[in-house]
C-alpha cells in the first residue's frame, strides 16, 4: 500500500531539461568543445551538477583541476539560473498539477526528490512551492543518483518507509536509485523503457499512469 509519492523535479514536473542542455552547451562552446550533443545530455539527467560537468569534460582534451571544475560548474549555473528566472507556471509539465491534486484528494503525501540545488528557485518560479509535504534536493545530500540518498531523505522527512513510497523519475539514474532504496519505481519520459521500472508511461498526462493500480 503506497502512502506517499516522491517526484523527481526536472523532466517530471517541469520542462527544465532543455534549459540545462542549453547552459551546458554554452559552456562547452566557450571551452571549444564542439562535440557535446543532446545524446550526452541524456546522461546528465538526474545526476548532480558536478557529475554533469564530467559528461561535458569527457569531450575535452584537457585535464582540469578541482578548482577549475568548480569555477566551470558555477559558470554553467549562472547561465542556467538566468534561464530559470524566466520560468512561469506554464512550464509545469502536462498532467503534473492534475496528478498532484489527485494524490492529495486521496490523502497521499507528496514530496520532491531532486538532485537540483536550484529546486526552491524552480518551484517558486512555476508556482507549486507550497504543494509538497516535504522537499529533499541536492542541498540535502552529497551522493548523487543512482545513490538513493535524496529519496531516502525525502522518505525520512515524510515519515514513510521506502516500500510505501512510489518514486516518479524520468532518468535511468533515478530509476536505479529508487530500486536501490527499496522504493516502487515509476518511469516517465526518457526512462519509460527502463526494465527496472514497475510502472511506465510517456508522461503524467492523460491518465497514462493508473494511480488506482499504483497506489494499491
Ligand atoms: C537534476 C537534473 O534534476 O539536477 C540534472 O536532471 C542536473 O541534469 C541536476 O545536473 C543538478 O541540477 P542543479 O540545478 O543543481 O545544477
Ligand atoms: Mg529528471
Amino acid at each position: 500500500m503506497i502512502k506517499a509519492v516522491i517526484f523527481d523535479l526536472d523532466g517530471v514536473l517541469v520542462s527544465t531539461d532543455e534549459l540545462h542542455f542549453q547552459a551546458w552547451k554554452t559552456l562547452a562552446d566557450e571551452l571549444g568543445i564542439t562535440t557535446f550533443t543532446r545524446e550526452d545530455n541524456l546522461r546528465q539527467r538526474g545526476v548532480s551538477r558536478m557529475a554533469s560537468l564530467e559528461v561535458v569534460l569527457e569531450k575535452s582534451g584537457r585535464v582540469y583541476s578541482d578548482e577549475e571544475k568548480l569555477a566551470l560548474a558555477d559558470k554553467k549555473n549562472t547561465v542556467y539560473v538566468e534561464s530559470i528566472a524566466r520560468l512561469t507556471p506554464s512550464d509545469v509539465l502536462p498532467g503534473a498539477r492534475e496528478t498532484l491534486a489527485l494524490l492529495r484528494d486521496r490523502g497521499i503525501l507528496t514530496a520532491i526528490g531532486s538532485a537540483s540545488r536550484n529546486t526552491p528557485l524552480i518551484l517558486e518560479a512555476i508556482g507549486i512551492a507550497d504543494t509538497f509535504d516535504a522537499i529533499a534536493d541536492g542541498r540535502d545530500v552529497t551522493e548523487s543518483k543512482p545513490s538513493p540518498a535524496v529519496f531516502l531523505c525525502a522518505a525520512r522527512k515524510l515519515g514513510v518507509p521506502p516500500n510505501e513510497c512510489a518514486v516518479v523519475e524520468d532518468a535511468d539514474a533515478g530509476i536505479e536509485a529508487a530500486v536501490r532504496g527499496g522504493f516502487v519505481p515509476v518511469a516517465v519520459s526518457a526512462a519509460r523503457y527502463n526494465p527496472n521500472a514497475k510502472y511506465s508511461a510517456q508522461s503524467l498526462a492523460d491518465g497514462a499512469l493508473d494511480w488506482d493500480v499504483i497506489l494499491g
